[in-house]
């Protein structure tokens, strides 16, 4: 298996990201399907919220408008630079999600927005989200679905496969790179590091929605993102 540094490829594509993720009417994915279905399963704002692989930074201006205090951090200086510029966030750190750089029990939610299987080791980042929640603390991770591999092997579903794709959409390009992992993978990463999971949601665009996006029909029948929120025990 060829094996990229997942979290430097995001640095190098940070100019694509910005315009895909910014280009209004552009990632109706986002906004019309994934957003919705982790905000209603999100608590409500507590004493702080951390939103991991922040990127451009679109997930925490949300929250904060919803009254949440945001702390973001994401591994590309291009996108944490741009999310802080575009404020809603109390901070945002140029930093790796496996070392945070905050204290024990500083906040108690946490959100890790389509990041995770973007990460060379996320199962770790899970210890360090765990470290600075409080016990009792939320978790919300949107991931790529396990099930969901364009263009790839699904031979050995257990075995962790990269997957590496160049898109162009609405004019704008786009280079995807991640690592696919079973589910366990991410069920055994929350168990170990303390979390009990409460919710697991594969989000489906329905009926009403595809007749105003067709682009979205596809996850009708197969699944493109699981949502996990977990409790810190
Ligand atoms: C698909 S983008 C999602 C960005 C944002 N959560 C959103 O939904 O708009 C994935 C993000 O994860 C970040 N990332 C990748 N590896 C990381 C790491 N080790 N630590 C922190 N952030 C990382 C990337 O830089 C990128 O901004």
């Amino acid at each position: 298996m060829e094996s990229h540094d997942l979290s430097a490829i995001w640095q190098e594509n940070a100019e694509d990201w910005l315009a895909w993720a910014r280009t209004p009417g552009h990632d109706v994915a986002f906004w019309e399907m994934n957003l919705p279905a982790m905000l209603d399963v999100m608590p409500s704002p507590g004493i702080g919220t951390v939103d991991i692989g922040c990127g451009e930074g679109r997930v925490g201006r949300v929250l904060a408008q919803r009254g949440h205090r945001v702390h973001g951090l994401d591994s590309s200086e291009t996108l944490a630079d741009a999310a802080r510029t575009a404020g809603g966030y109390e901070e945002v750190v140029h930093g790796d999600a496996t070392e945070l750089p905050w204290p024990p029990e500083m906040f108690d939610l946490a959100v890790a927005f389509m990041c995770l299987m973007d990460m060379p080791d996320p199962a770790r980042a899970i210890r360090e989200i765990a470290r600075a929640l409080v016990p009792g603390g939320r978790l919300c991770v949107l991931l790529t679905h396990p099930l969901d591999r364009p263009a790839r092997s699904v031979e050995d579903y257990f075995a962790e496969t990269e997957w590496d794709e160049r898109v162009q959409e609405n004019g704008l390009p786009m280079r995807f790179v991640g690592r696919a992992r079973p589910l366990g993978y991410y069920t055994g990463a929350l168990s170990d590091a303390g979390f009990v999971i409460e919710e697991i949601r594969e989000p489906r665009p329905g009926v009403e929605l595809i007749g105003r996006f067709p682009q979205l029909d596809p996850a009708a029948t197969r699944p493109w993102t699981l949502l996990i929120r977990a409790r810190l025990d």
